[in-house]
């Protein structure tokens, strides 16, 4: 299942949203960083939490990481790749997608993205 997201993403900004495939509703973070949008399922690989304490708040102090709220481990916003924190040098999933002609952001094959342990603290 192939699903389209519209997107309005300044550089330097990460957004959370969700993609949905009938059966689950994946919260995702889109990113924009050196030109480039990249995504991420929200679920931190330390506990499998979502790593924004509020909706879209995901930059660190120094705007240079994604920052998980739960115990701080921080992520190169266009590798995923965790830089510090209790799980350094593991990754954020990262989402396959292409901008498309008319600015939408597509995703393949959506029901083939795997399952974590998705957890909620709220
Ligand atoms: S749950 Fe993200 S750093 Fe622990």
């Amino acid at each position: 299942m192939d699903v389209r997201l519209s997107i309005n993403i300044a550089e330097g900004e990460a957004q959370s949203h969700t993609l949905s495939d009938g059966n689950r509703t994946l919260p995702i973070i889109l990113v924009r960083w050196r030109g480039v949008i990249g995504a991420f399922l929200n679920n931190c690989p330390h506990a499998g939490v979502r790593l924004d304490w509020q909706a879209s708040s995901f930059f660190d102090r120094d705007h240079e990481n994604l920052q998980c709220a739960l115990h701080g481990a921080l992520f190169e916003p266009g590798s995923g790749r965790c830089v510090a924190g209790p799980c350094r040098g593991s990754r954020l999933v990262r989402l396959v997608c292409q901008v498309e002609a008319d600015g939408q952001l597509l995703f393949v094959d959506v029901e083939k993205i795997p399952n974590r342990a998705f957890q909620t603290r709220f």
